[in-house]
């Protein structure tokens, strides 16, 4: 995957290769921090808004105090877009600490946040989204604030590990039976027409596609329960997706050892890839 040079960190456009970053750092030696991972297709952001205000919001969560405002971070992002001479599709990661200072868990006094975005290229994963991808189930073992997007993702890389030693591309998170989200994106289970996903409460985090997938799934029609189905009802889905930024709108077609539907994406899923490259802009859908 390609990086692109130009990073962006405390307000300033630099090489990636003269980025410096301190040894006792918050964000790596507490995961005291919080980031963002956005989309990029033809070399503009999809969702930005989106992103931008989940930032702010995770940052509020965590009292960390970025140093712009909301205005001033989305002209810095989108300056770094044009210092790259960004056309294809890729994405953006940012990432926000409590800066450096002298180890110790209280927060330090004075210090600024350390910040630091940069771009990659990302082609679009057509086979999976022809296809669909496998999953397992794993308990959801993280804390109850999944709502902030924050750095601490060692569940999150655990269970993708188990996933991926099982050969299959996500973890399908539950607590007590009640399945939350994935390791890195949220999931969904179509049942006789309706669309059926944990609610936004915070033990989840609120992804930007699933907030597209809600004005999808109005604008079609398709009633939308936020409602956490359980393992129990997985056996019996007609259909199951996930989406994340990277994901897009991704069909589910194994869980575990169970087969969903036909082991094919389902209709549901397929309108909603279709709206999703439609939102996106998309050149070439293979939805259309
Ligand atoms: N992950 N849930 C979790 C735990 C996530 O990490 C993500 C995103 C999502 C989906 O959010 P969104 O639709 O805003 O991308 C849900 C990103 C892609 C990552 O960590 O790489």
């Amino acid at each position: 995957m390609t990086v692109y040079p130009i990073t962006l960190t405390e307000s300033k456009f630099m090489h990636k290769d003269l980025l410096k970053y301190p040894f006792e750092e918050r964000g790596l030696q507490f995961g005291d921090g919080i980031y963002e991972v956005i989309r990029i297709y033809q070399g503009s952001y999809y969702l930005f808004e989106e992103h931008v205000d989940r930032l702010f919001r995770s940052a509020d969560a965590i009292k960390l105090e970025l140093p712009y405002t909301k205005q001033e971070m989305k002209d810095l992002l989108l300056e770094l877009l044009t210092k790259n001479d960004m056309k294809t599709d890729g994405k953006l990661y940012i990432q926000a600490t409590r800066g450096s200072a002298p180890r110790d868990h209280a927060f330090p006094v004075g210090v600024k946040s350390n910040i630091y975005a940069y771009l990659n290229d990302l082609p679009r994963n057509l086979d999976h989204l022809t296809n669909g991808v496998k999953t397992i189930t794993q308990r959801d073992v993280r804390w109850e604030n999944c709502f902030i997007k924050s750095l601490n993702l060692l569940p999150n890389v655990l269970a993708k590990q188990e996933a991926k030693e099982n050969g299959c591309y996500e973890a399908i998170l539950h607590r007590e039976g009640k399945v939350t989200e994935c390791s890195s994106s949220n999931v969904y289970l179509v049942k006789d027409g309706k669309v059926y996903t944990h609610p936004t409460k915070n033990n989840i985090l609120h992804g930007c596609v699933r907030m597209a997938v809600e004005r999808f799934t109005t604008d079609l029609n398709i009633p939308l329960i936020e409602e956490a189905f359980t393992l129990d009802d997985i056996s019996s889905a007609d259909e199951m997706f996930l989406t994340s930024s990277t994901s897009e709108v991704l069909s589910v077609v194994q869980v575990d050892k169970t087969t969903i539907g036909n082991g094919r994406p389902g209709n549901i899923t397929k309108q909603l890839l279709a709206a999703y490259e439609k939102d996106a802009n998309i050149k070439n859908p293979i939805q259309a």
